[in-house]
């Protein structure tokens, strides 16, 4: 049974359908002194899928519910699938006394539940942080299909570590070169690019990146492009958009953007939930 928290209802009715797994009644609270209480009240399954993307600090508090909760109602094996890991940037201490936070969300929502799947986590090396088993799953492929039929295209990651994402999106999209840029980030909002390879003159361009967060990679790198490009099409796995990152693509004259649902936008043009549904078969 799939056990959907507030965040996650697109992708785990997704999950549900892929699987042909029933999706589970769920009611949420809020007490007057702002704590949650989410419940699953007709639960009755031996395994449980729990789905929740840790976007906020209440969403971590609703997968540990969840988690509990299915526990109290029987299950025998919980299943979390964390469709995006919140923190997972925060891999280390950067500075003396600072936390690793990956590493303490990741323990503590180990403790409900017998195995983890996320999707892309901005480092692989985050699964070693949980406590019991965690898989991987590769959503890349997943954003070829809301592509209308490009020219010519070429696939360019906006750093060297999502150069193995372009390579999945164009093999997905079955033509096209692939290239990246090389980044140099001096602040959140302050991302340097060098100039990519390929010639894009009069092709098409699709960025391929795991995460959009203020914008200021995608952004900058829509930028360089816009000068020789036909059309620059803006595609990640998550599309976090903070602050005025949709702003910022727009003036950078991006032709459309796409994201999957492992975090619920109006760009989420495309689910994860199969890519899920095939590692949890
Ligand atoms: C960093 O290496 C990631 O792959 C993304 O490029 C980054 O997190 C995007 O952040 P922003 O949108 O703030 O530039």
């Amino acid at each position: 049974m799939i056990v959907s928290a507030s965040v996650s209802q697109s992708f785990a009715s997704a999950l549900a359908t892929a699987l042909d797994e029933p999706l589970a009644e769920t009611s949420h609270e809020r007490f007057p002194d702002g704590e949650l209480q989410v419940s699953v009240p007709n639960f009755d399954a031996e395994r449980a899928i729990v789905v929740c993307a840790t976007t906020t600090s209440d969403a971590h508090i609703e997968a540990l519910q969840l988690q509990d909760a299915v526990r109290e109602a029987g299950a025998s094996e919980v299943v979390t699938v964390i469709p995006y890991m919140g923190y997972a940037r925060q891999d280390r201490a950067f500075e003396p006394g600072q936390p690793v936070s990956a590493r303490a969300v990741a323990r503590a929502l180990s403790t409900g539940t017998d195995r983890v799947l996320t999707v892309n986590p901005h480092e692989e090396s985050v699964s070693d942080f949980f406590d019991v088993p965690c898989a991987t799953v590769d959503a890349a492929g997943r954003l070829a299909d809301p592509l209308p039929t490009l020219d010519d295209p070429v696939f360019i990651a906006p750093d060297a570590g999502a150069s193995g994402l372009a390579d999945t999106a164009r093999d997905a999209y079955g033509t096209g070169e692939t290239d990246h840029f090389e980044k140099t980030r001096h602040s959140a909002n302050d991302v340097e690019l060098t100039p990519h390879e390929a010639d894009v003159t009069n092709r098409d361009a699709v960025l391929v990146d795991d995460i959009i967060a203020t914008g200021s990679t995608m952004a900058g790198a829509v930028s360089h492009l816009n000068d020789d490009a036909a059309r620059v099409f803006v595609t990640c796995v998550h599309p976090v958009f903070a602050g005025t990152a949709r702003t910022r693509l727009a003036r950078a004259g991006v032709a459309a953007v796409y994201g999957t649902d492992t975090i619920e936008r109006a760009e989420s043009a495309v689910s994860a939930a199969p890519a899920v549904a095939d590692a949890l078969d």
